[in-house]
């Protein structure tokens, strides 16, 4: 029998085959060190816990809820966005809760496209940002994800040579799983060529709170005008480890956003009631609990960079996220991402993300995950370490002759 139409464009799911690699190699007896899904491991904060505990107890929030979100929580929002990037909006019609912010851009994307049409998408990129169009009938036009200079040239050829035109572009900075952080000058750069062109741009700013050197990542709202163009997605999952709650925001655009309100209306009911009281109770905190997580990524990512780089495999520190992206040891560059990938698993015991997964031109990568402890992530050098230095000797099948010391 034919394969349904929408899943015919979902390709089995890469980090599946290392996850099963994994699942087979625990079954064995294995201890595996697990830097391959970005699922944030740290306890929700104990203070947002206790709300939810304390509100559900309340017979009255076992109802359906508000598929747009309660006003407190769209107005904790609100206020977020006024405190931290000094951007204003309108609780009522510039602010949507969502099931996640992964949800949030799916339904964006089934809101705003029709078949055929045309999307400018950073490869490598976090999944969604492609599949979500690609599952609407939406066509996709890689573009580079670089911040800088080097972005627009190539940008302006895609435009000029889409059939038809693009109607969004995605951009998501901090970069999962890049990594790459941009500057308010580069978004102002993409603003006024958002505008130039008539296109949406939709940001995933899922970690703007993730950071650990220089200024915090800025939001493409700040530009004034974005607005007009613009809708951008951030998420409690990682900030608050929040990630099994599936609680984020869309904001921006009023007509996009009232696009978006009208979809997840006939969709949803909105997230559990004590859980966006919670969430609302996390967004109005002091910001104490943001600056624990933070602290405990870059510890790890500290670690991380130093016990790899000892091991001989070059991690380049991430500025933010909760990842780090490392170039591929050259000897094994040639089998790609997912083999090395495979091989990690089976002769280090250590899980990563394959760079092919995030898109084609993530093959010469992998990405780290910030999520096992500092323990850990320095056992995981070690066992690297021992793989590396011993896969001369041993793995005669795949590093070629000439690619040895
Ligand atoms: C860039 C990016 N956007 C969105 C998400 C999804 O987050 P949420 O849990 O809010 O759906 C992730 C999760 O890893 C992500 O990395």
């Amino acid at each position: 029998m034919e394969e349904f139409h929408k899943v015919r464009r979902l390709p089995p799911y890469v980090f599946e085959q290392v996850n099963r690699l994994k699942a087979t190699a625990r079954a064995g007896g294995a201890d595996i060190i697990d830097l391959g899904m970005g699922n944030p491991d740290l306890p929700t904060p104990q203070a947002i816990v206790d709300k939810l505990c304390e509100v559900v107890k309340d017979p009255r929030t076992h109802r359906y809820s508000s598929s747009k979100g309660i006003p407190g929580l769209r107005r904790a929002q609100a206020a977020y966005y006024a405190r931290r990037f000094g951007v204003k909006l309108n609780p009522e019609t510039q602010v949507v809760a969502t099931l996640g912010s992964k949800e949030g851009f799916a339904n964006m994307a089934q809101a705003i496209t029709a078949p055929g049409d045309v999307i400018l998408c950073p490869n490598p990129t976090y999944p969604i940002h492609a599949f979500g169009f690609l599952m609407t009938g939406g066509v996709i036009r890689s573009i580079s994800v670089e911040p800088d200079e080097t972005f627009f040239p190539p940008l302006e050829r895609a435009i000029r040579h889409s059939i038809p035109k693009p109607i969004a572009l995605v951009i998501n900075y901090p970069s999962n799983p890049t990594a790459h952080v941009a500057s308010l000058d580069f978004y102002r750069d993409v603003v006024a060529f958002a505008k130039k062109h008539d296109i949406v741009i939709l940001s995933d700013l899922a970690y703007s709170e993730i950071y650990f050197d220089g200024a915090p990542p800025p939001s493409v709202l700040e530009v004034p005008g974005a607005m007009d163009v613009t809708v951008e997605f951030t998420s409690m999952s990682k900030t608050f480890s929040m990630p099994g709650w599936r609680m984020g925001f869309a904001v921006g655009n009023e007509r996009l956003i009232s696009a978006l309100t009208r979809v997840k209306s006939y969709l949803d009911y909105g997230a559990f009631t004590p859980i966006q009281v919670a969430a609302t109770h996390a967004l109005n905190g002091d910001g104490s609990d943001i600056a624990e997580v933070r602290a405990v990524y870059k510890r790890r990512r500290d670690v991380m960079v130093d016990s790899f780089g000892k091991a001989g495999f070059e991690v380049p520190p991430p500025a933010a996220t909760m990842f780090a992206w490392a170039k591929i040891p050259e000897k094994f560059r040639h089998l790609g991402s997912l083999e090395f990938s495979k091989l990690l698993v089976e002769k280090a015991h250590v899980a990563v993300a394959p760079g092919i997964g995030f898109g084609e031109q993530g093959d010469d990568y992998v990405r780290l995950a910030l999520v096992e402890n500092e323990h850990r992530i320095r056992q995981a050098a070690r066992s690297i370490k021992k793989f590396l230095s011993t896969a001369d000797d041993t793995m005669h099948n795949v590093i070629s002759l000439n690619a040895r010391r």
